[in-house]
Order: C-alpha cells, then sequence, then structure tokens
C-alpha cells in the first residue's frame, strides 16, 4: 500500500474528488489531509471519506520539523497538493524524496508564480486574451510553479467567459485527470 498525504488550504474539491478515486483502493491510500487553515472546507470533505486531518499553524509550516515527523509516522511516499497555498519549505520535499506534486490551473509557465492561485489565476488568463487554458501537474521545488512538468491538458477560453465559467471548466479537467496521474505516480514508485 502506498501511502500518500495531501495538502490543501481551501474548498478541497480536489482533494475531496482524490480520496473519492482511492476509496476502497487496494493500492492506495489517503493517509491524511494536512492544512494551515482550520476553516478550509477540505477538512469536512476528507472527514466524509474518513481521511483524517492535521492543522499546523504558519510556524510549524516556516520551520517543518513536526510537518515531517508527521509524514514519516505515516510513512508517507507521495505528497499530493491541492489548492495549497502556503511556502512548501526544502525538509518537507526531502522527506518524500522529491515525491510532491501540485495542481494549477493554467499552462504553466503561463500564469504561474507568486500570487497566482485560484480565481487570480482565471481571471489574469482572460485578461491576457488567451485562446485556450488548461492545467499542469508538475513536481514541487522551492520554485513556485518552477518544478518539471507531468502532464497538462487544454480547454478552451469561450466567448463570454467569466472567472467562474472558466474555474469550472479547468475544475472539471483537474477532477478527470488529477487521480489518475497520482495512481501512476504511485505505481511507478
Ligand atoms: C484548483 O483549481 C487548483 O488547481 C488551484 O486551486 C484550486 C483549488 O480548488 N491551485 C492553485 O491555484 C495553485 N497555485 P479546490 O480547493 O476546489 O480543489
Amino acid at each position: 500500500m502506498v501511502n500518500i498525504v495531501i495538502f490543501a488550504s481551501g474548498n478541497g474539491t480536489n482533494a475531496e474528488n482524490i480520496a473519492r478515486y482511492f476509496a476502497g483502493s487496494g493500492s492506495v491510500r489517503v493517509a491524511a489531509l494536512f492544512t494551515g487553515n482550520p476553516h478550509a472546507g477540505a477538512i469536512e470533505r476528507m472527514s466524509r471519506y474518513g481521511v483524517p486531518c492535521r492543522i499546523f499553524t504558519r510556524e510549524q509550516w516556516n520551520c517543518p520539523t513536526d510537518v515531517v515527523d508527521e509524514l514519516r509516522r505515516l510513512d508517507t511516499r507521495l505528497v499530493v497538493l491541492a489548492g495549497f497555498l502556503s511556502m512548501v519549505r526544502k525538509p518537507i520535499i526531502d522527506a518524500v524524496g522529491g515525491n510532491i506534486v501540485n495542481i494549477h490551473p493554467s499552462l504553466l509557465p503561463r500564469h504561474g508564480g507568486k500570487g497566482m492561485w485560484g480565481m487570480n489565476v482565471h481571471r489574469a488568463v482572460l485578461e491576457a486574451g488567451d485562446g485556450e487554458s488548461g492545467i499542469t501537474i508538475h513536481y514541487v521545488t522551492d520554485v513556485v510553479d518552477g518544478g518539471s512538468i507531468i502532464c497538462q491538458r487544454r480547454c478552451p477560453v469561450l466567448p463570454g467567459d467569466t472567472p467562474e465559467t472558466l474555474a469550472e471548466r479547468v475544475h472539471q479537467l483537474e477532477y478527470e485527470t488529477f487521480p489518475a496521474v497520482i495512481e501512476q505516480l504511485a505505481m511507478d514508485l
């Protein structure tokens, strides 16, 4: 059994989708949700699948001995960022041997970097007049949105799109793509 831990800060629809996908799996177990936000919707969503949550303070994320200890205690092989907004420090990346991936709601390197998350990304895509958007799943390094790309999928930007309608289309791509990519990565460990 490969144990994965999901980091999420917000609503948690991707986290829930991943937990649903692996519920009852004989090969991958979502061992825990880690967050820095005690009000994250992800906490309740994951509890529906019996996935426990650990809440760490800003200080614990910045100097992550406790986070690393907990990852080790859970025998974590892969960390998955699903809407996680804090900086991931190097000791966390090292604790899982670099097996840590993020999903970003645009076609990196377009619309990535500091401050580019969630609706900010979709607004930037529309303001730039891009004809397409999509998702990028990539390894996490100490450069924000800078790790090597594992997979990208595209969708059109349609006339009359708002950040909300574009976000919905991109979310659908995320739900269809992310769990299967995680499964493949876990199998290849
Ligand atoms: C997702 O669209 C994810 O790609 C994005 O946050 C959203 C979280 O939604 N992540 C980033 O922007 C990271 N830079 P969710 O909480 O409903 O899964």
